[in-house]
């Protein structure tokens, strides 16, 4: 059976308004800035885990100019544990922006959108097509699957050209009419199929609502899509971490630099390796039974696994640069409730709450 493009449009918009989500926090609002958040949220992050950070954030910051008028720390604080914190950098600084360029108001075209930090063309277009009835494609991983399956779109999507093709394929199915209801059914029901029937592995096409016009059902192959052959380059790191700590039970932390991992974080010294760490804190050559090693542990990261050995180390044992107090780097002596407070990495702060500190 031939599926025309307009017949996908209204498989998938008839198939949301009868089987998609319709209920979740960020739906049934125009409101780009409460759009926009959710999407940055959703980005990397599983809609499970965003439901409470997106709650908090919307108290703490319920519209664009709290977010723009908020220390950067506020911000960090808050979306400290959900990871990937450039998205945090840049919902500040896109809010800065907004209010700065555009008066406070969200600009309605993609091309727009996405010249604001953080906003990429598919989050672009989610936002366009939500908040505005912009008909713009959306291409995130999950519809990237949806759309490769449907079209039997087989070229290696490593390639810019190929990438450029699917978008404009993409384009091509979008609904024609009634585009302030369709469009934003039309954006969420792709992310519905793929969060739900079109799965990585053993899609359910049984009930999916375009399974007659699916290419890869009809050869039998959908889990082959989408094709890609340049894989993630992983590497692995280990940071030796000075767990410095005063007869008051504080601790010593600084703020990571503004690139790299964790970038404007608060983070114990890191060292290449223990020798580093030993010497910066004074102990000699045979002479480290001050340095007490925890268990180490890895954290996977996007490109990286970094391997994490905490070392604690009273403070009595230590001169230079920790010795005194912070000045105004952002480096200092935090005890617990004001290190609770601070834009800690998810796995510093599981690792500081376990310490015996009192
Ligand atoms: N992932 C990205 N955007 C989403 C949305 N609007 N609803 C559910 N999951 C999403």
């Amino acid at each position: 059976m031939s599926v025309q493009n307009e017949d996908i449009a209204t498989l998938v918009v008839r198939w949301q308004a009868s089987h998609g989500r319709n209920h979740l926090p960020w739906q049934n609002t125009r409101d780009p800035y409460r759009v926009w958040l959710s999407e940055v949220m959703l980005q990397q992050t599983q809609v499970a885990t965003v439901l409470d950070y997106y709650a908090r954030f919307l108290a703490r910051f319920p519209d664009v100019r709290a977010l723009a008028e908020a220390p950067q720390d506020d911000v960090l604080a808050l979306w400290a544990g959900l990871g990937y914190y450039s998205r945090a950098r840049n919902l500040h600084a896109c809010a800065r922006q907004v209010m700065e360029r555009h008066g406070g108001a969200f600009p309605r075209t993609v091309e727009e959108l996405s010249a604001l930090p953080g906003i990429g063309r598919s989050t672009a277009g989610a936002i366009a097509s939500f908040c505005f009835g912009v008909r713009a494609p959306i291409l995130d991983a999950n519809v990237r699957r949806v759309l490769t399956r449907v079209l039997g779109f087989d070229a290696d999507l490593a390639v810019a050209k190929n990438e450029r093709q699917l978008w404009a394929q993409a384009e091509a199915l979008l609904p024609t009419q009634d585009l302030a209801t369709s469009m934003p059914r039309y954006t969420q029901g792709l992310m519905d199929l793929g969060a739900s029937i079109c799965s990585p592995r053993k899609p359910a096409c049984i009930v999916c609502p375009l399974n007659a016009a699916c290419v890869a059902r009809a050869e039998g192959n959908p889990e082959d899509y989408p094709v890609r052959t340049r894989k993630l380059n992983r590497s692995s790191q280990a940071w030796w971490l000075l767990l410095l700590r005063d007869a008051g039970g504080r601790l010593w932390l600084e703020r990571r630099p503004q690139a790299g991992i964790w970038a404007g974080l608060y983070c114990p010294p890191a060292f290449e390796d223990r020798a580093a760490l030993s010497g910066a804190v004074g102990a000699g050559d045979g002479d480290d039974g001050a340095l007490h090693d925890l268990p180490a542990s890895l954290h996977v990261l996007t490109h990286r696994d970094l391997h994490l050995h905490p070392v604690l180390v009273a403070q009595e044992e230590v001169s230079g640069r920790m010795a005194g107090e912070g000045e105004g780097s952002g480096s200092g002596w935090f005890d617990r409730a004001q290190w609770q407070a601070l834009g800690l990495p998810a796995p510093i702060r599981k690792m500081l709450e376990a310490l015996p500190l009192a």
